[in-house]
């Protein structure tokens, strides 16, 4: 837990134009800067950073918000995470709070840890670079199998001596202790207490973490003797847990975002050569299966996945394992194998990178029907083979989690393995509801092509209205709008002139109550600090933890207009010039409409119920209230016809 005092110091010491410039080129535009949108691809700028209110809004995409949420979205940290990058930015030194001395340690060891694999890289990078050992084998090596000197510098490539010792005297020399170097595997202890370098004459691949920092290493022998392992690799430890990681990440994160996909491989080399042929959204999983937190991890930056693979046998088959945790995690899954047994290292090498780009561009598969492929051609003309196919295609297609483009690949499945497209809708929809009994939730069927009834398969959220939300919301928002952007403002019309807006405001409308939660939130959050004789700063909205309250709040800080329904957008543009010179208006207006209509809900509401009254009593009474209400309507129109603009 970072201290709260501290995230304030960050906050207020993030200016929005300068966190968000280290990634956009803004131009200044009337108050505001404005520039081409990180979030989504546009060649003309609706992306705009509001200075004063320490906002960013993008018109294109909708993405907005503070400082901190532009960090978190642009790259993908967490929000402790993000809170660190800009303490680091404004160099304010992080100090967590409530931390047990359990915790304390624990969070020590883990930097010294940090700081002896940081360490360990800078000596490998040093030993390859500047040692005629290091220079006559491990560079050499590199130069030989193709690899440009901008690569291996990029990716802080390395040389471990062929001693038992060198890194461990090194390391004593410069006062690192045993307990950190052994905890990080650099060495290796001996039952006779004497201590060796886990790597020794290998060349060293660093592995990063997502903020660049090494956590591990792994070290290929250059050796050809069968008996040697090819790669050793630094333990887990604490700060190196190996299903959290994919090597390359680090260097790929952006090229990820901007092409939507992403390239998964096996091997370091085989990242290395697709960076230096111009490749860069590429990761591999290091030779081991795919975990669940790798697949998140790219899930956060992209759905789109290509998987590149050995055109050999081994290949083939390990491709049509670990892609089910893929397709169950939503993501898009493509196939793409190279022919005789190259991997993508080798066919770089050999070919060149025009060449290669041209192939992987044209050889990617959807993944279904690749493996119906692959299995129908092992199956041949067996009828039993072909109908256990038949059921392990559709045991893929069942695990993906949108029922439209899971019906796209039945479509195209029932040509490939020539069967009637109802009987696999038949078989994946049993698939479905045997999963859903199984998780104790409705299942989601297919609808067979002749039925194109039924309720479509995405519903929107409940309880999250959008901005073409009914009337009744956008009035809602109307009054949050005013309270936002005005609500410290005086009234300066009243005999009490010192009143600011939002407890005018809020006191006009103490008989009603909000339907829209999250406007409902608001409007208490400002009640509360009323209570205390405070006003709540645009930041405890647009930083709040609730993300619909801060998106709320930053588009409505982004609306320049006013929401009302009634205007259309000539009236609203003419009225804005005005509207802050006209806050007794505005602020009135926006009670008796929202108050009006709240009043005719309940008019409509005991006309309803008065259809169905048959108690004489019963009816006289609500006929009663229905008629107040009616007067009160009346009032309200009056009023609100005084208001010059509606
Ligand atoms: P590869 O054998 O394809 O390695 O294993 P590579 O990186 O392409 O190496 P070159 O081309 O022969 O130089 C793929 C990955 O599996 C892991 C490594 O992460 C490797 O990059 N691996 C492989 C090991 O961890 N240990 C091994 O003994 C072999
Ligand atoms: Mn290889």
């Amino acid at each position: 837990m970072i201290k709260q005092e501290v995230i304030d110091k960050i906050i207020d010491a993030a200016r929005i134009e300068e966190v968000v410039g280290d990634f956009v080129d803004l131009k200044k535009r009337g108050t505001s800067l404005i520039g081409l949108c990180p979030f989504h691809n546009e060649k003309t700028p609706s992306f705009n950073v509001s200075v004063s209110k320490g906002i960013y809004k993008c018109f294109g995409c909708g993405a907005g918000g503070d400082s901190v949420r532009f960090v978190m979205e642009h790259e993908k940290y967490s929000y402790p995470e993000a809170l660190k990058y800009l303490a680091q930015k404004y160099h304010i030194e992080v100090e967590e709070s409530e931390r047990t001395p359990e915790q304390l340690i624990a969070q020590n060891k883990r930097e010294s840890l940090f700081i002896v694999t940081n360490w360990a890289g800078k000596f490998f990078k040093e030993t390859l670079w500047d040692t005629e050992e290091g220079r006559a084998i491990g560079l050499n090596y590199f130069k030989e199998r193709g690899y440009r000197e901008d690569i291996i510098q990029k990716f802080e490539l390395g040389y471990s001596p062929e001693a038992w010792t060198a890194l461990y005297t090194k390391a004593r020399a410069e006062g690192y202790n045993d307990e950190f170097l052994e905890a990080t595997g650099l060495v290796i202890r001996k039952d006779d207490g004497s201590v060796y370098d886990r790597f020794r004459g290998r060349v060293m691949f660093p592995i990063h973490n997502l903020t660049g920092r090494i956590l591990g290493f792994g070290g290929r022998t250059l050796k050809t003797d069968k008996k040697t392992p090819k790669y050793v690799n630094s333990p887990e430890s604490e700060v190196y847990h190996k299903s959290d990681v994919l090597y390359g990440l680090y260097f790929a994160k952006k090229p990820i975002l901007d092409a939507d996909n992403c390239y998964l491989v096996e091997g370091y080399a085989d990242v290395l050569s697709m960076h230096q042929a111009g490749v860069e959204n590429v990761v591999a999983s290091s030779g081991t299966s795919l975990t669940s937190g790798q697949i998140r991890l790219i899930a956060r930056y992209t759905k789109n996945v290509t998987i590149l693979y050995d055109g050999d046998e081994a290949g083939i088959k390990a491709s049509l394992r670990g892609t089910d945790m893929l397709l169950e995690e939503g993501l898009n899954v493509k196939v793409l194998l190279f022919p005789d047994g190259n991997d993508p290292d080798s066919y770089v090498q050999r070919f060149g990178s025009a060449a290669f780009k041209n192939y992987i561009a044209e050889h990617q598969r959807d993944f279904i029907f690749y493996k119906t492929q692959v299995l129908l051609r092992d199956a041949g003309n067996d009828p039993v083979k072909r109908a256990a196919v038949i059921h392990d295609v559709v045991d893929s297609i069942a695990l993906i989690p949108d029922a439209i483009k899971a019906s796209v690949f039945v479509r195209e499945c029932s040509t490939l393995l020539d069967i009637e497209e109802r009987i696999l809708i038949a078989e994946l929809n049993k698939i479905r509801i045997s999963q859903a009994r199984k998780a104790d939730r409705k299942p989601e069927p297919l609808a067979t092509p002749a039925d194109t009834s039924g309720p479509s398969p995405k519903m929107a959220p409940i309880g999250e209205p959008e901005m073409g939300a009914s009337s009744d919301v956008l009035q809602e928002r109307e009054i949050i709008r005013i309270l936002l952007h005005y609500g410290d403002k005086l009234a300066a019309w009243e005999v009490d002139s010192d009143i600011p807006i939002a407890p005018l405001l809020l006191s006009g409308l103490s008989d009603l109550s909000f339907d829209d939660p999250v406007c409902l939130a608001v409007i208490n959050i400002y009640k509360d600090y009323i209570a205390h004789n405070e006003l709540p700063e645009e930041r405890v909205f647009v930083g709040h933890a609730d993300r619909r309250i801060a998106d709320l709040a930053v588009d409505l800080l982004a609306t320049k207009y006013s929401l009302s329904p009634n205007w259309n957008d000539e009236k609203r543009k003419i009225y804005v010039s005005h509207e802050s010179e006209r806050l007794e208006d505005l602020v009135y207006g926006a009670i008796y409409r929202i108050k009006k209509r709240k009043v005719e809900q309940q008019i409509y509401r005991i006309r309803e119920e008065l259809k169905i009254e048959t108690d004489s009593a019963n009816m006289e009474l609500m006929l009663a209230n229905y008629q107040k209400l009616k007067d009160i309507s009346k009032l309200i129109a009056d009023k609100l016809g005084t208001i010059v603009i509606k």
